[in-house]
C-alpha cells in the first residue's frame, strides 16, 4: 500500500479554514456556534462530502464523515479533533487533526485499501470552553461523561442557554441522543500539535501519548465592598480585586512548590466588576485551571487554593464562593492503540517518543468510552493558545501519514 499525503492540499485547507475567524489574521478567533464557527463547519462538511465521506450531525453539532467499511455493522474506528479556536489562537490547534484526519482517509483511499470497520472522521463540538465555560462538551456527551440535562443548564456570558444557542444554529434533536451505544467504537485516534516544546527540544518529529492530565475549571467570586475610589480609607476597605490578587499569588506560589512540573495553575479570567477607575472593585469573577498528571496532587491544590479562600476572606472581610466547573481524572491510553501507533512510526522510519498531555482533548472523554491514544506533532517553540502557534506542513503531513497507517491496521 502506497500512501500518498497531498501536502498542498493540507496547507491550503488550513489557510482556508483559518479565514473563518473573527480576529485579524494570523490570529484566529473561532467560538462555537458564532457565525465564524457555523461558517467553518459548512466548510468542512462539504471538505468531507468531497473526499466521498457520509456526513452525519449529532444533537450538540458533533460531526462524523464515515468511510463505509466491509462489515458495516462492525465498530467504528474514529480519527479526529475539534475546529473551534479560544479568542486570539492560532491555526493548528484541533484543526491538525481534523484536516489532517481527513488528509489520512483520502491518502487509504488513493492506495486502494479497504477497511474492514468503517473509518470515521469526528469533528467535536466545543473542545474549547470558551463560550460554555466547559471543555470537550462535544465528547462530555459522546461519552456520556455530562448528561443531557446538566448540558441543558449551561449558558453563555450573555445568558443564552446551550438549547436557545444550538437550536439557533440550526441544530435539533434531543440531547439525550448524543450519547454513543456501548461498543461504537473498536478504537479512536486524534492527531494533535503538542502545544509544549518537548518534541522540537528533543528533535524527534512524533509523540505517541500515553496519559492525558487531570484538567479542573473553577469559578470562584469575591464579593467586598465597592465605594469611592477618593473617599473611602485605605484602613476601610474591603477591596474585592485585591483580595483576589492575593488568591492568584497564593495559587501561584501552591503551584510553583508542587513536587512536579507536572503540576500547573492558571487564573485566565479575571473580571472587575463595576470596572471603573474611580471605583473601589466590589466583586471579581475568576476564571481558573487546574492541571496535573496525578489526581491526588491535582485535588491537593484546590484544596489548598480552599484554605487560601477561608484565609483571605478572614483577612480581608470579604466572601469568595468556589463553583468546581468540572474536576476530571486523568485517562490513561490504549496499549493497543499506541501499539499501533509505535508500529506505524517504526514502518515508516520516523523515531517517536512516549508522551504525557499536559493539555486536554477530547481523547480525554473518548478514552472512557474506547480504546484510544493520540499522536503528537512538534510546533514551533511549543506555542499554542496564541496566534504564533505554528507547526510545519512536513510535520503535519508526517502526523497524517503514521495515522492513515494507524488507520489502516485498526480497521482491517
Ligand atoms: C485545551 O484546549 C486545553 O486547554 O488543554
Ligand atoms: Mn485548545
Ligand atoms: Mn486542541
Amino acid at each position: 500500500m502506497k500512501l500518498v499525503i497531498d501536502q498542498q492540499r493540507l496547507a491550503s485547507q488550513i489557510e482556508a479554514l483559518a479565514e473563518f475567524s473573527d480576529a485579524e489574521a494570523p490570529a484566529v478567533t473561532r467560538v462555537v456556534f458564532t457565525p465564524a464557527d457555523l461558517k467553518a463547519r459548512a466548510w468542512m462538511k462539504a471538505c468531507c462530502a468531497d473526499a466521498g465521506l457520509m456526513v452525519r450531525t449529532d444533537p450538540v453539532g458533533n460531526t462524523f464523515a464515515r468511510w463505509s467499511g466491509a462489515d458495516a455493522e462492525a465498530p467504528v474506528v474514529g480519527t479526529g479533533s475539534h475546529i473551534d479556536a479560544i479568542p486570539n489562537a492560532g491555526k493548528y490547534d484541533g484543526v491538525v487533526g481534523v484536516l489532517g484526519g481527513l488528509e489520512a482517509i483520502r491518502a487509504l483511499q488513493g492506495a486502494g485499501f479497504r477497511p474492514k470497520h468503517s473509518i470515521e472522521l469526528l469533528v467535536f463540538t466545543s473542545e474549547e470552553p470558551t463560550r460554555f465555560g466547559i471543555g470537550c462538551l462535544g465528547s462530555r456527551l459522546l461519552s456520556g461523561t455530562l448528561s443531557a440535562d446538566a448540558a441543558r443548564k449551561l449558558t453563555d456570558k450573555d445568558g443564552s442557554s446551550l438549547e436557545e444557542v444550538r437550536r439557533q444554529a440550526g441544530i435539533s434533536g434531543d440531547l439525550e441522543q448524543v450519547t454513543l451505544p456501548t461498543g461504537y467504537y473498536k478504537a479512536f485516534v486524534e492527531l494533535h500539535i503538542e502545544q509544549g516544546p518537548v518534541l522540537e527540544r528533543e528533535q524527534v518529529p512524533l509523540g505517541v501519548v500515553e496519559r492525558i492530565a487531570a484538567p479542573a475549571s473553577l469559578r470562584l467570586t469575591v464579593e467586598g465592598a465597592g465605594g469611592h475610589a477618593g473617599g473611602v480609607l485605605m484602613r476601610e476597605r474591603r477591596d474585592a480585586l485585591c483580595a483576589a490578587a492575593e488568591l492568584i499569588l497564593a495559587l501561584e506560589s501552591t503551584a510553583r512548590t508542587s513536587k512536579s512540573l507536572d503540576t500547573v495553575a492558571t487564573v485566565g479570567i479575571c473580571d472587575v466588576f463595576p470596572g471603573a477607575i474611580n471605583s473601589i472593585p466590589a466583586k471579581v469573577c475568576l476564571g481558573i485551571d487546574i492541571r496535573d498528571t496525578d489526581l491526588p496532587r491535582r485535588d491537593g491544590v484546590m484544596r489548598a487554593l480552599e484554605q487560601a479562600c477561608r484565609a483571605i476572606e478572614a483577612s480581608r472581610g470579604v466572601a469568595i464562593r468556589c463553583r468546581v466547573l468540572n474536576a476530571d481524572a486523568p485517562a490513561i491510553c490504549s496499549p493497543a492503540v499506541i501499539a499501533a501507533l509505535r508500529q506505524a512510526c517504526e514502518k515508516h522510519g520516523f523515531r517517536s517518543l512516549a508522551m504525557t498531555s499536559r493539555a486536554y482533548h477530547d481523547s480525554l472523554f473518548i478514552s472512557r468510552i474506547a480504546p484510544a491514544a493520540m499522536l503528537f506533532i512538534p510546533c514551533r517553540d511549543g506555542y499554542s493558545h496564541r496566534p504564533e502557534e505554528y507547526a510545519s506542513v512536513e510535520d503535519i503531513a508526517r502526523g497524517a501519514l503514521v495515522l492513515a497507517e494507524t488507520l489502516a491496521t485498526l480497521a482491517a
